[in-house]
């Protein structure tokens, strides 16, 4: 068996110092990051060049000894698989046409064809098997389907993931046609990434924060309940981490109903209550504020008392969120010494 730090505290092991790894930390707060992105042409480039998306995976591992590596990509290559056009607005995020209808399901490509479009990804995964250290896991990732249909049906981020639960509440067989399409490429897509080389694979619903009641049920826990047997299906000794981010009081019990290895925390919710509530199901992922980076007068506090929140159990130590492009590279030193002693 292995002995990478990451798959040790996925299968449950409590280790003396917690294995750390950051949501974005291939991303713009790096200079290398920005002047490979220059060189790829714009964002949807560097995704789909795997030589320099292998390329920007790889940075912060040299920089700071990361003990994972995320592939670099986007939840919404898929959408674009699925036959949306997509676009990066510099400073306004994610465009892409919508599906706002049954016709518009039915007008996506089917899911077979998704690997035409994502085949530069699964390069990229298997570039990175033969170049990171031998310590680093390598880890894949999809969109949760809640998340993604929100971009979808919106043709945007928005706050609320109002147009998305508008369809929901009009028209439920669209949108459960919808939501069926994009689980079923999901499977096939993260499955293509384990046969490349991922090692475990995350499923980010960022918006699971949104759905309430019966819809959280029926939009975050059972997609993911859905994907996560199909992979264990077809590959067993793959873990899988789920981030249904904001989810509070519904992270408790969501590894045991999804059966998801380990639930990453935002942190929106106290470590200390993740520790009590989520953490007695098995391994958990999180919490420090991304804000720390920015500012970091708590920095080493705060750090520590995430460190020392999670020490009685299985812990991956990692941010509540996606580190930001203000954020001071020099803290991610201090944040890593302060894991490490
Ligand atoms: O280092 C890593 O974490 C791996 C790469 C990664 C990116 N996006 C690269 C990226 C991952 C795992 C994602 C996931 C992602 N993408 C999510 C889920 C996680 C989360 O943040 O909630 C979502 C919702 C998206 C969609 C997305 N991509 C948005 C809304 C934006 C625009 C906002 C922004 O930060 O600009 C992106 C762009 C994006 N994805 C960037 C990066 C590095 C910045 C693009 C750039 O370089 O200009």
């Amino acid at each position: 068996m292995t002995d990478k730090a990451i798959l040790r505290a996925l299968r449950g092991e409590v280790l003396p110092t917690p294995p750390a790894w950051m949501m974005r930390q291939a991303g713009r707060y790096l200079p290398e990051y920005r002047a490979t992105r220059a060189q790829a042409g714009d964002f949807l480039s560097l995704c789909y060049n795997p030589d320099l998306a292998a390329e920007v995976t790889l940075q912060p591992i040299r920089r700071y000894g990361f003990d994972a590596a995320i592939m670099f990509a986007d939840i919404l290559l898929v959408p674009q698989a699925l036959g949306l056009d997509l676009s990066f607005v510099a400073g306004e995020g994610p465009r892409l046409s919508t599906v706002t209808d049954a016709a518009g399901v039915a007008n996506l490509r089917p899911v077979s064809d998704i690997h035409e479009t994502l085949s530069p990804i699964y390069e990229t995964l298997r570039i990175l098997t033969t170049e990171l250290p031998s310590e680093t896991t390598l880890i894949g990732f999809a969109g949760a389907p809640w998340t993604v249909a929100s971009y979808m049906v919106a043709g945007r981020g928005t706050p609320d993931q109002g147009p998305a639960h508008k369809l929901k509440n009009t028209d439920r067989a669209a949108f459960q046609a919808l939501m069926d399409r994009i689980t079923e490429a999901t499977i096939e897509y993260m499955s293509a990434q384990i046969v490349a080389g991922a090692e475990v694979v995350k499923l980010f619903d960022s918006w699971a924060g949104s759905l309430k009641g019966a819809d959280f049920d029926d939009f975050a826990l059972e997609p993911a309940r859905v994907i996560i047997a199909e992979l264990k299906r077809r590959h067993p000794d793959t873990p899988v981490i789920a981030f249904p981010r904001e989810a509070g009081d519904r992270y408790i019990g969501f590894a045991e109903a999804t059966g998801a290895d380990c639930v990453a925390i935002d942190n929106s919710v106290s470590p200390e209550w993740a520790a009590e509530h989520v953490q007695k199901s098995g391994c958990v992922q999180g919490n420090l504020a991304p804000h720390h980076l920015v500012n970091p007068a708590e920095l080493e506090n705060e750090t520590r008392r995430v460190v020392q929140a999670f020490s009685g159990g299985p812990h991956i130590f990692n941010l509540g969120h996606g580190i930001t492009p203000d954020a001071d590279p020099d803290n991610v030193h201090r944040m890593l010494a302060a894991i490490r002693g």
